[in-house]
């Protein structure tokens, strides 16, 4: 298989050629969102030009703006694999979340029982924290631990009982990249009768996703953070979206997509999709005559394995910078249960100040507790929270070499003092 071209992959992102202070920006901050290659943006503004229409018309360009977002359906139904009606378009991932839980809480009883985890971001954890203020549910946590992030199956299994009819766990921690065993949670979540709300935002833009394969109920993901426009979508098993109630007005086509959607959005996302199933058969080795389902499963295994070799790069590196700590799995034997994405922190220094120390620099890299905030206050570092570094396929190696190296050129200065001021950091 050819290696994998990243300064070819990189020429079709107009975003990676900025500059800022005289330094070309690098973008380490994917897992808050991604640039887009030329194909998505020119996608939408085509779209602007030649479809521009609301749904359903008897004219040319609401014929065409109704093809492209079925086509949106069935792009994104490939990437989760399922089918293009199982899919739901909305806002993003929290606001879909939040519609569908009404849904769902509609089937629940008093005293019914939802687990949700200390490792996820609040949004597959706040809406149903919220359902269960609403009806009077029973929430269950799963707790992380905490030495390297992660979640013990046994754990959940002490929480499973005859009541619980909903576990909402990511696939992917978007704060410290813990890869969550999916399939695994999966079989007890069933064998207890209650459904499996997966979060995959962090997952999509790094791994192969297959939502039947680990017969999750409900796969969120956000199209922004893999490489597309600002639009969220939901894959629900089609009894399930048959059967719920759903929230809607009378004339409404969709039971769950409601209100004008964002066609433009969907227009970018179908032209994502179609983005990374374009490395299947040059990286992937997929048949030139095989599935956008099959180039994209193998395009994901090629961009997987580029980014953990310089994830692994990465890694080796800041354990040699003195000051800093790697928060989560560490080491060459977590690689496969892990995104490229890792949390850090630098002795003596706030991560805002590292950040805005980086950012000067033309290096993006995000600061905070990205809405993971459960686990970063369970780690006791609220509420200035982490440094995080995010690798998409686009970084190069010497973008990491250059990152490492504003660290360490930072650390002796941060050991030195307890609280630096910003203008201290500079
Ligand atoms: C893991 C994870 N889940 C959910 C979300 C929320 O997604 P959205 O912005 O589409 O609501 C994010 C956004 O950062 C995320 O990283």
């Amino acid at each position: 298989m050819p290696t994998f071209d990243v300064e070819a992959i990189r020429a079709r992102f107009p975003a990676l050629a900025l500059t800022h202070n005289g330094q070309p920006m690098a973008f380490f901050d994917g897992p808050g969102g991604t640039q887009v290659p030329d194909s998505v943006i020119e996608a939408v503004s085509r779209y602007y030009r030649e479809s521009n229409a609301n749904h359903g018309g008897a004219f040319a360009t609401s014929a065409r703006s109704d093809a492209i977002v079925e086509a949106a359906h069935a792009a994104l139904g490939d990437l989760l694999g399922v089918d293009a009606d199982e899919i739901v378009l909305g806002a993003n991932m929290t606001t879909l979340t939040f519609h569908l839980s009404r849904s769902i809480g509609a089937a629940l009883r008093p005293g019914d029982e939802i687990v949700v985890t200390g490792l996820d971001h609040q949004a597959n954890v706040d809406p149903w924290l919220a359902l269960a203020a609403d009806r009077d549910l029973v929430i269950r946590t799963w707790e992380p631990h905490l030495e390297d992030c992660t979640l013990h199956l046994a754990d959940l299994e002490a929480l499973l009982g005859s009541r619980t009819r909903l576990v909402a766990v990511g696939w992917a921690s978007n704060a410290v990249g813990t890869i969550n065993p999916i399939a695994d949670i999966a079989r007890p979540v069933h064998d207890a009768g209650a459904w499996l709300y997966v979060d995959a935002v962090h997952a999509a833009p790094h791994l192969a996703l297959d939502a039947r394969a680990i017969d999750a109920d409900f796969v969120a993901c956000s199209v922004y953070k893999f490489f597309g426009p600002h639009l969220g979508a939901v894959y629900g098993r089609r009894e399930l979206l048959e059967r719920l109630p759903a929230y809607k007005v009378r004339p409404a086509d969709h039971r769950f997509e409601t209100g004008t959607g964002n066609f433009e959005g969907a227009a970018g996302a179908l032209a994502a999709v179609d983005y990374l199933a374009s490395f299947g058969v040059p990286y992937g080795g997929a048949a030139a005559a095989s599935s956008r389902r099959e180039r994209l499963v193998a395009a994901m295994a090629a961009i997987r394995a580029y980014e953990l070799e310089l994830y692994g790069h990465l890694e080796a590196r800041l354990l040699g910078v003195p000051g800093v700590r790697i928060h989560g799995l560490v080491g060459g034997g977590t690689m496969d249960r892990r995104t490229p994405t890792t949390a850090i922190t630098v002795e003596g220094m706030s991560p805002r100040a590292v950040a805005i120390h980086l950012g000067e620099r033309g290096i993006a890299v995000w600061d905070g507790d990205f809405y993971a905030t459960g686990l970063i206050e369970r780690l006791g570092l609220a509420p200035e929270g982490v440094v995080r570094i995010g690798l998409t396929h686009y970084n190069t190696r010497a973008e990491v070499d250059r990152l490492v190296d504003e660290l360490e050129a930072l650390a002796p200065r941060a050991a030195g003092s307890a609280a630096p001021s910003l203008a201290e950091a500079r």
